[in-house]
């Protein structure tokens, strides 16, 4: 029997994939290269704005159409969508075809959830409501990568910025201990593995539960003596990344000078009402900094345009940290109301037309930044890992600051570190050439 699992969301839905697809191998099934040769068919989801719900709900009616012609074909729903008692209902009484409802809380059961279906041919949902997940770690993973792998540090959110859901669906914070992270570690790495990105909605918590001093980094100071490889991380919030992180990225050999530092809004009024605990001093600093320890550095971040009560003030401080900071990416959102939360009550909600205009004026604004960045490495030569074949039949590869270097080369080379002249470039694209060491 094959599975197809298919993925909507962030880097952590990505792995707790893997860790699914470990649990469902353990159950005697092999992956499937696309949905139409898998009879188990799992749609892990993400209910992060309501455009993610949208498409699941949509691919699920989808699914549900081809099951009249493949009845003995399994259907699975779970992850952050379901996570919510209220959705995970509505998909169990409209789509009576969805053969297993799970939630993030108890991922870890999905092979005991399988059995049940194979022997009882019964539907099952299970969203145990217990706050977060029971960390379990003798779970294989089914990595979809050989030479990246994401490993997690801490579980859950407690930051409730009150425009967000994710608090709600992947409960209290919990970091991982510190002897199975180093263990994983080194079992990558003895594997082969070459980049490995630590994963947590705020990994700048990460420690701060056990009360022994441990914190993020201490870990990245560990970790980094384990060998010779890429360390990421991500995501860090602002308000808890601090002087003696950033001279610690500095210090490590292996730590990439490559930080994802999510800014949601420029405006301080904004960033209190989002209950994000900074200013745009503050991040400014902050940002300042880490370009005078690290001039390689590269930042990338996380805007909303359009949460309630935004004025056209508020948004030019947004437009101004964008235009000061100069991101190597932005990915950027129109607030969405997320039942639930705190904004979603508020009573100056922004007209999408408004929304709109505004994410365009910002759209516009980065790809000239962009644009500025990719110009400046015109000439410069990076280390790059090689990742394989990419589009037009060139090779895809990252260099530190994990920005994508197009270059032609024999696939041969996928797996080695490699150096590249930069060449070419437009917005969304570097383009290298091979060069002798
Ligand atoms: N924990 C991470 C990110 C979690 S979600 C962090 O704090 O950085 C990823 C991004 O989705 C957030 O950074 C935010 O920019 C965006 N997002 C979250 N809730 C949203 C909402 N209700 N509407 C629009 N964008 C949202
Ligand atoms: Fe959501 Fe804020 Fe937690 Fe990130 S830090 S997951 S934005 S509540
Ligand atoms: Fe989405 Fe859940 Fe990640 S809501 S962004 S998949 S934590």
């Amino acid at each position: 029997m094959k599975y197809f699992i298919e993925v909507w969301g962030c880097a952590m839905n990505e792995h707790d994939a893997e860790t699914l697809g470990g649990l469902i191998e353990k159950k005697g099934f092999i992956k499937a290269d696309n949905y139409s040769d898998a009879q188990l068919i799992v749609l892990h989801t993400c209910c992060i704005r309501a455009k993610a719900e949208d498409k699941v709900i949509g691919r699920i009616g989808a699914l549900s159409k081809i099951k009249k012609k493949r009845p003995e074909m399994i259907i699975a729903v779970g992850g952050c969508m379901t996570q919510q008692e209220e959705v995970a209902q509505y998909i169990q009484t409209r789509f009576k075809d969805v053969d297993i409802i799970y939630g993030t809380h108890n991922l870890n059961e999905f092979d005991k959830m399988l059995t049940t279906v194979l022997e009882e041919k019964k539907q099952v949902k299970n969203i145990s409501c217990t706050d977060g997940m029971e960390i379990k770690e003798d779970i294989p993973i089914k990595r979809n990568d050989n030479l990246k792998a994401y490993v997690n540090i801490i579980y859950g959110c407690n930051n409730f910025c009150s425009y967000c859901i994710v608090p709600y669906v992947r409960g209290r914070e919990k970091s991982r201990e510190i002897k199975f992270i180093i263990e994983e570690v080194k079992a990558l790495l003895e594997n082969g593995f070459k980049e490995i990105t630590l994963l947590g909605q705020n990994v700048n918590s990460y420690g701060h539960d056990f009360n022994d001093g441990t914190n993020f980094s201490v870990l990245l100071k560990v970790l980094d003596k384990l060998g010779d490889y890429r360390l990421r991380f991500m995501s860090s919030h602002p308000r808890d990344f601090d002087y003696e992180l950033i001279d610690t990225i500095n210090k490590t050999k292996n730590v990439c000078h490559q930080i994802h530092l999510p800014l949601q809004s420029g405006s301080d009024r904004i960033i209190k009402e989002m209950n994000r605990g900074y200013t745009k001093e503050h991040y400014l600093a902050l940002t300042d900094y880490i370009f005078k320890v690290m001039p390689d550095a590269t930042i990338s971040t996380d805007i909303i345009v359009g949460f309630p009560g935004e004025t056209e003030e508020d948004f030019q401080d947004t437009m101004d940290v964008v235009d000061k900071v100069g991101y190597d990416q932005a990915y950027m959102f129109m607030y969405s109301i997320r039942e639930g939360t705190r904004a979603a009550k508020m009573e100056n909600q922004i007209p999408e037309k408004i929304k709109k205009e505004r994410f365009h004026r910002l759209l516009t604004l980065q790809n000239k930044k962009s644009l500025e960045k990719n110009k400046a490495m015109l000439g410069k030569v990076y280390e790059v890992l090689v990742e394989g074949l990419g589009e037009k039949g060139r090779l895809t590869a990252r260099n530190r600051g994990n920005k994508v270097i197009n270059f032609t080369g024999d696939p041969s080379l996928t797996g080695d570190f490699v150096k590249v002249k930069v060449i070419d470039y437009n917005t969304w694209s570097l383009y290298g050439e091979l060069i002798g060491d």
